[in-house]
């Protein structure tokens, strides 16, 4: 069902490479709830991926290439967007990150210096990057929202999630002091969303993803949240309705971060032991 919440905002939706990714749900609701925007994604990944079809399924939305640890290849994404949308920006979706160490398989405590400099550049600098791009250009509208997905090994340990972990510490640090910086200047919000392990592209590439999943699904009160679920927040934070929040880590995990131990996995636990 649709609310016409984004009826008339002009957005941004960064990092969609097949129907399994968290930004190409977000695109479809947002689509669906009225909103414009165009389309990014990395060289290769618009060479390998699908978006030729998400684009027709959001009317035809304009894909623009960009690395997103080139501050060049950003200015561009927003200048090319603030021309094909007619208007300043009013949201953008952060759904970027990669890991070299995660796909070679390196571990945490053997990290390839170089490896570990490009997962923090790819999956948190480039959030910094594309509100100073957006900032330099005041490409932004008053009360316009910024969204990174994050995931809750920021703040407990994951070992499978090697140096992503400290990415996303480091993601949530930047939607904080980024959103003082915006809020003050031009009231932008800035926040991220902590989401439920999700099975996607780069979420499949974790070591013992499985587990995670199954783990996170069996502590949760409410089950894991999937793709579709998270672009369902997400749009709550690009409406007007939640003009306030901003500079926060929301956590989506259907109540994970905040469960001890379930009544599930404590049985399983006993069984083992007998
Ligand atoms: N899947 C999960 O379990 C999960 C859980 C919580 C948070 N997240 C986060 O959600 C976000 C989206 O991931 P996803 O799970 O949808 O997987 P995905 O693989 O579909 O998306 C990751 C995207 O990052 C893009 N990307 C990589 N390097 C880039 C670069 N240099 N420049 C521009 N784009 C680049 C990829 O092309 C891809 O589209 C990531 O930040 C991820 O860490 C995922």
């Amino acid at each position: 069902m649709a609310y016409n919440l984004l009826k008339g905002k002009r957005g941004i939706i960064f990092g969609a490479l097949d129907e399994k990714s968290m930004a190409w749900q977000i695109a479809l609701k947002c689509h669906e709830e009225g909103a414009t925007f165009t389309l990014s994604n990395a060289p290769i990944a618009l060479r390998m991926g699908k978006i030729n079809e998400l684009s027709a399924l959001c009317g035809n939305a304009e894909i623009i290439g960009a690395d997103a640890t080139s501050t060049d290849d950003l200015e561009n994404v927003f200048t090319k967007s603030m021309e094909v949308l007619g208007g300043k920006i009013d949201f953008v979706l952060h759904s970027i990150g990669m890991s070299p160490n995660v796909r070679k398989k390196i571990p945490y405590t053997e990290t390839s210096y170089e490896n570990f400099q490009k997962t923090i550049d790819i999956s948190a600098l480039s959030f910094h990057k594309v509100m100073q791009s957006a900032m330099k250009l005041d490409a932004l509208n008053e009360w316009a929202s910024v969204v990174a997905l994050s995931y809750i090994a920021a703040q407990r340990t994951f070992p499978g999630y090697n140096d992503m972990a400290d990415a996303k510490a480091l993601l949530e640090s930047i939607a904080r002091s980024f959103g003082f910086q915006y809020g003050f200047k031009k009231k932008v919000r800035v926040n991220t969303i902590s989401q439920s392990p999700t099975i996607t592209t780069a979420g499949s590439g974790v070591e013992g993803f499985n587990a995670f999943y199954h783990y996170a699904q069996k502590l949760s009160p409410l089950g894991n949240a999937d793709a579709e679920e998270c672009a369902n927040y997400t749009i709550t934070l690009f409406s007007d309705l939640t003009r306030k929040v901003t500079m926060q880590n929301l956590f989506h995990d259907g109540g994970f971060s905040f469960t001890g131990v379930s009544v599930e996995l404590v049985e399983q636990i006993m069984l083992n032991q007998e």
